[in-house]
This record gives C-alpha cells, sequence and structure tokens, in this order.
C-alpha cells in the first residue's frame, strides 16, 4: 500500500491537488449531513487534521462509516481537491473507505475536553488527545536539537550504563537492582544481605546520573554529552518530581564555571528556537489553551541574556523582599536550599528570567563540585525559569586529588566506590566543568505544562508506575 502522510500534503499541497492518495489514521470526528459526510482524520505525522468528504451514493460503505466512533482506524483513497476558499487548504474527496478497526462505543477519548487528570489513567490512549499529541512530538524535536546542537559543536555522545555501583550524587536516592530472593536473601555472618552474593558479586542500584562516567570520556574526547533515562528513589511527590526522567549531560575538559553556564544558556536557547520553527501549530495550541503568555516568553528568552547571580546575593535579594512584606514559607538565610517558592521568586518577580544562582555553600551540594577559595562556596550553578525553578544543576568538578579525597573523607563517603573517579585526578587532571538539564523540566517550560506527569509519555512517580 502506498500511504501518503497527512504532513506532506501540507507540505507539498500545490503537487496534490486533483492527484489521487491513500492515507491512513484515526477519526478525530465525524458528521453525517444523509447525503454526504465529513471525516476529520489525524495520522499522526502533523498537528493538524485531514478533512474527508464522502458520498453516500458513491460510496458503498457509507452507512458502516457513518456509524462509526472517534478512534476507529480507516484506509481512505480519494482525490484531492484544492480548496483555497474554505478554512480548510484542501479536501480528500473519499473513493474507498477501508475501516481497518472500528473502536469500540465506550471509547475513553471522547472529543470534549478531559481533564488532564483523567487522561493521566489512560496513558496508554491519551497520546491521541491534540494537547497530547503536541507535547510527544515537542518532546521529540526538543530531543532532536539537543543531540544537533553537541553534535554540531562536535561533542561526542556517550552512552553511560543503567547499572551502576556507585551513587554518582552521593545522595542515597537510588533503586537498587538484585536478584536476591527478599523471601530468602543469603546473609553474612552478622546478619545482613550478602551483596556479594549477588549478580554482580555486589550492591548494585538504577542510576542517578551518567555524570561520573561521563567524565571519564570527557577525559579522553574532552566534551561529551550523555542523554539517557536517570532514576531517583525520592520520595517527592511533586509537579517536577520523577522517579525516572530523562537527564543530558554534558561534560566539558578544560571549561571553567563560566564556560559551563554559556553551553548551557546557548544550549536552551537553541533548543527553543528549534522548537518554535519546527513546532509552530504545537505552540500556537499550547498558547492558546495552555499557557496564553508562552510564545511571547519563549520568543523573549531565545534573544536575551540570562541573570546570572551568586547565591549569596540572591540570599540578600530574598530578605530584602521578606523585609518588604513578601511572605515566603520556608525561612531565608544563608545556608539553606533554595526551595521552588524562592526560586519561582528570583525568576518570577526579580530577575523576570532565566536566572544562573552560582556559589551555593558547599555543605548542600554534592561531593563532586570544586571547592571556592573562601572554603565555603562551590562552583555550582543552577539554572532556574519563571515556571518552574531549577531546571539545570551544573558546576564546576574538583580537579585536585587532595581535596577532592578529603571531601569523600569528610562526608563519611566509601573511597573504595569512587576510586575511578579519583584516578581520573591521578593521571592527567585538568580542570573541567559539565551540567544535567532534567529533560522533563525542559519540555514542561518548552509547553506551559505545569506537571512533570503530563510530559513524560509513561510516568513514573510515588506510588505509580501502571502501563
Ligand atoms: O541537580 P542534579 O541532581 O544534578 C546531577 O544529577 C548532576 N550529576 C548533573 C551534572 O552536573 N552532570 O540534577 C540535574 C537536573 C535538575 O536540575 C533537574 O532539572 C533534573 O535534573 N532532576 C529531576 N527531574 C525530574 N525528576 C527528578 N526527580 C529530578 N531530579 C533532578
Amino acid at each position: 500500500m502506498d500511504l501518503t502522510k497527512i504532513a506532506q500534503l501540507y507540505a507539498q499541497m500545490d503537487q496534490y491537488g486533483d492527484a489521487t492518495v491513500t492515507v491512513a489514521g484515526w477519526v478525530r470526528s465525524i458528521r453525517d449531513m444523509k447525503n454526504f459526510g465529513f471525516v476529520m482524520l489525524n495520522d499522526g505525522s502533523c498537528f493538524k487534521d485531514l478533512q474527508v468528504v464522502m458520498n453516500r451514493e458513491s460510496l458503498n460503505n457509507y452507512e458502516d462509516v457513518a456509524a462509526l466512533t472517534v478512534g476507529s482506524a480507516l484506509v481512505i483513497t480519494g482525490r484531492l481537491a484544492l480548496t483555497p476558499d474554505r478554512p480548510q487548504p484542501f479536501e480528500l474527496q473519499a473513493e474507498t473507505i477501508v475501516i481497518e478497526g472500528a473502536a469500540q462505543p465506550d471509547y475513553p477519548m471522547q472529543k470534549k475536553r478531559q481533564s488532564r487528570e483523567f487522561l493521566r489513567t489512560q496513558q496508554h490512549l491519551r497520546s491521541r488527545t491534540n494537547l497530547f499529541r503536541a507535547v510527544f512530538r515537542v518532546r521529540s524535536v526538543a530531543a532532536f536539537a539537543i543531540h544537533q546542537f553537541f553534535q554540531e559543536r562536535g561533542y561526542v555522545y556517550v552512552n553511560t550504563p543503567i547499572i551502576t555501583a556507585s551513587d554518582a550524587e552521593g545522595a542515597g536516592e537510588m533503586f537498587r537492582v538484585t536478584t536476591i530472593d527478599p523471601a530468602n536473601p543469603p546473609l553474612t555472618e552478622d546478619g545482613k544481605v550478602d551483596y556479594s552474593k549477588d549478580f554482580f558479586g555486589k550492591a548494585t542500584n538504577l542510576t542517578v546520573s551518567g555524570q561520573l562516567q561521563g567524565e571519564n570520556f570527557a577525559m579522553s574526547f574532552g566534551d561529551i554529552y550523555t542523554f539517557g533515562p536517570t532514576f531517583r528513589a525520592e520520595d517527592s511527590n511533586t509537579r517536577r518530581h520523577a522517579a525516572e526522567f530523562w537527564m543530558v549531560e554534558p561534560e566539558m575538559a578544560f571549561c571553567d564555571l563560566e564556560g559551563e553556564m554559556n553551553v548551557s544558556e546557548d544550549m536552551l536557547k537553541f533548543v527553543i528556537s528549534r522548537v518554535m520553527e519546527r513546532c509552530p501549530d504545537e505552540i500556537d495550541m499550547f498558547n492558546s489553551f495552555v499557557d496564553k503568555g508562552l510564545r511571547e516568553r519563549l520568543q523573549h528568552v531565545a534573544t536575551s541574556d540570562f541573570a546570572r547571580v551568586s547565591y549569596t546575593d540572591a540570599i540578600k535579594i530574598l530578605q530584602d523582599a521578606q523585609a518588604a512584606g513578601h511572605v515566603f514559607e520556608y525561612p531565608v538565610e544563608w545556608g539553606v536550599d533554595l526551595q521552588t517558592e524562592h526560586e519561582r521568586f528570583l525568576t518570577e518577580e526579580h530577575f523576570k528570567k532565566p536566572t544562573f544562582v552560582t556559589d551555593y555553600p558547599a555543605a548542600i551540594k554534592a561531593f563532586y563540585m570544586r571547592m571556592n577559595d573562601d572554603g565555603k562556596t562551590v562552583a555550582a550553578a543552577d539554572c532556574l525559569v519563571p515556571g518552574i525553578g531549577e531546571i539545570i544543576g551544573g558546576s564546576q568538578r574538583e580537579e585536585r586529588l587532595d581535596v577532592l579525597q578529603k571531601r569523600i573523607e569528610d562526608l563519611g563517603m566509601d573511597a573504595e566506590q569512587y576510586k575511578y573517579y579519583l584516578d581520573l585526578r591521578r593521571y592527567g587532571t585538568c580542570h573541567h566543568a559539565g551540567f544535567g538539564l532534567g529533560f522533563e523540566r525542559l519540555v514542561m517550560y518548552l509547553t506551559g505544562m505545569d506537571n512533570i506527569r503530563d510530559v513524560l509519555p509513561h510516568p513514573r512517580t510515588v506510588g505509580n508506575a501502571d502501563f
């Protein structure tokens, strides 16, 4: 069967005028006007539907088609008629319609608008709605744009392992990977589970970040990036936390914190521009039905500089706001981790644009970040965006063996687990930096969707791992 995609018809409609084509897709709506009828068909190739006109006299199964429900799968052959005077630029005049799969009348995706909460219970079907088709196309286009950004700049794409024995963030929020039978585990002499008898001969877990292995490759290729799934057993039931999410992690040798922020900013602007260029219909829809200021905001972000402020100055800004009457639920004092409300104040009310907050207290950041000369802060930079908060976490890495060893020791971490990481500091260490972009948070930012569950095809969050 020689199929033509609906996207192709829209892209080259002049070529198709009067041509006979076969299209295949799913019914979005059907109207029966007695002697003739309309089917709106979507094949997923683009946001727009194709209007199909069917004639009772000439179509032998008119009755059967007119009786179908939304969601049915059809293969339609007909002549494409250009209709420049009507709202839609062309229509397909059906000659044959093959019903490949009728949707049963209890099909849950109805034409009327349904709540996102309800649609979350229909993960296997929700990508058939306009909204979710738009979200997941933007997700795909953004993913490609990320590869393009790094590939065009010569970065090497590295696939880091999903199963690992180390905790890249040192935060202990890992999912264990084991073949041990919980009902009958092998035990050590002191009664603990003996992981040396486990599949890998040690305790292993799903990766929380590909950074540590990414750093290995940065020390041979210079500039690399990873882009893959990461897992966190964080008990955070919020709009922006998932247990399984995708992270983009570039790592650059001979790069400092400022260089790292420049790469983050350029990458975000590049991806935004690409998505606006490649998904105009989707952005129109989000702008009309999800977030009215979206297009203007994205345009502004793509063309203006991000703000940069140190953590210490950010705390002062928040304290000044508090003194002027702004109420924060969580305390604001030097040393605390910034909460979403603080991040949102900085980006939405103070700077009114994406903002890098730099040089956080060492005590609230990961072990691998480079200690600043003040001995209190580390060379970290989180990128915060309006509406979401933190979207990127980055830093210059601690490249000095003695300083890193001491930090691992002070934090009571198991140095043995990090011996490969420490080796990089023994054999040709150099200053280097990198960041992690939470891909779902970027998709939220690009679409205006306000819940991470609605930008993941099959979200895994606390208490949810269906489908
Ligand atoms: O700040 P994080 O924890 O940084 C790292 O993992 C570093 N190893 C990255 C690096 O420097 N290579 O996470 C990075 C980003 C966050 O800014 C956030 O956008 C996202 O990952 N993120 C999550 N996204 C969804 N659900 C979660 N539970 C997330 N935890 C982090």
